[in-house]
């Protein structure tokens, strides 16, 4: 069956929290030095959202940013897509939650777990639905508040992750102004372990034992993500690159999740692309999970530093494990 219809991305949006944590305070939280956490992940600092700002309030920020930037309204919003392992609640979905505070009243809703790769993961699905015929464009949006999952105490996971939301539009165009070039995602359950939070799902309910022994936080193996997230986030670039028959050379921007500079940087050196290809902003961030990808796209096209025919490679790793790489031509 040809291709009837394609995606394309009219508008970006992102949303932090004022409220920043410096390297500088979490010296002062647990065992752990500004130095160490500059050289080992390359966070001078993050932001917390507020106690009244859950997932669903970062979201709507983001997602209202980049419907401005569309031209469109809320009304005009077929399907809302939120990324994130960070919901307001296990019932209802977040995008729900979005769809009320931004007044998306015609929009079908739902949420995906995906952890960091959830945006990658998002945007795939989203492109399938608006390419099927059934919708004529989506919200796509990674939104996390992570700091509500942090075990404060625990210096191997604490100062690695911040809160934020990123979103994108996407509009159903004909075929042959198809912006998603290829796609690739990958899962692989047997590392479950790796990264996870074990409590506060059906699996392990939340009791006064598992409140006690911070159960209902973020645990992770992280020597053991770090060598896989490499191999599988080039394996993905190098994946899409193929299937879209397009060069590193040709590549204007490759999006990485951003979850560790050392990570990056390797991700960067194996697909053979210059330092100043490779889009960084976790310095300022820290690990934002699946809003890492949007924001950084949101800061990429309101700075004027993507055109119109630059092809992007975004790639993702997360908690699952599960994986993924886009390549895009803006
Ligand atoms: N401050 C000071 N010391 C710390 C610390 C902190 N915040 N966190 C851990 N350490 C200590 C460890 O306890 C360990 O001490 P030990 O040798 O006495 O046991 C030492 O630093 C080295 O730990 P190690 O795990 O070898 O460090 P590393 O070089 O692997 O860096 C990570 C740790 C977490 C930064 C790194 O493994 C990483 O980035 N992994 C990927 C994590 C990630 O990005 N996950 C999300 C994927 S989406």
């Amino acid at each position: 069956m040809t291709q009837r219809y394609g995606i394309k991305i009219v508008g970006t949006g992102s949303y932090v929290p004022s409220r920043v944590l410096t390297n500088a305070e979490l010296e002062k939280m647990v065992d752990t030095t500004d130095e160490w956490i500059r050289t080992r992940t390359g966070i001078e600092e993050r932001h917390i959202a507020a106690d009244n700002e859950p997932c669903s309030a970062l979201a709507e920020q983001a997602c209202l940013r980049a419907l401005e930037a569309a031209g469109m309204t809320p009304e005009e919003v077929d399907l809302i897509i939120v990324a994130t392992f960070t919901a307001d609640a296990p019932l209802p979905n977040t995008a729900c939650f979005v769809q009320k505070r931004i007044g998306a009243t015609n929009a079908v809703c739902f949420s995906m777990e995906a952890a960091c790769s959830g945006f990658v993961y998002a945007m795939t699905v989203a492109a399938g639905l608006l390419r099927s015929g059934g919708f004529r464009n989506a919200l796509v949006v990674g939104s996390e508040k992570i700091s509500s999952m942090v075990d404060w105490t625990d210096r191997n996971t604490c100062v690695l992750f911040g809160d934020g939301a990123g979103a994108v539009v996407l509009k159903r165009v004909d075929a042959a102004h198809d912006s998603l070039r290829a796609f690739k995602l990958g899962a692989d359950g047997r590392y479950t372990d790796l990264l996870q939070c074990p409590a506060g799902g059906s699996a392990m309910p939340v009791t006064p034992e598992v409140l006690a022994g911070h159960l209902n936080t973020i645990k992770m193996e992280g020597r053991e993500v770090f060598k896989l997230a490499v191999n599988a986030m080039v394996g993905a670039s190098q994946d899409v690159l193929k299937q879209g028959g397009v060069s590193i050379d040709q590549v204007r921007w490759v999006i990485p999740h951003q979850a560790n500079m050392r990570i990056i940087s390797s991700v960067g050196k194996y697909l053979g692309v210059p330092d100043e290809k490779v889009y960084v902003n976790l310095q300022r961030y820290g690990n934002t999970s699946a809003a890492s990808i949007p924001l950084a796209l949101d800061e990429l096209a309101r700075s004027g530093q993507i055109k119109d025919g630059d092809h992007l490679v975004l790639t993702a790793f997360g908690g699952g494990l599960t994986w993924g790489a886009i390549l895009l031509k803006w």
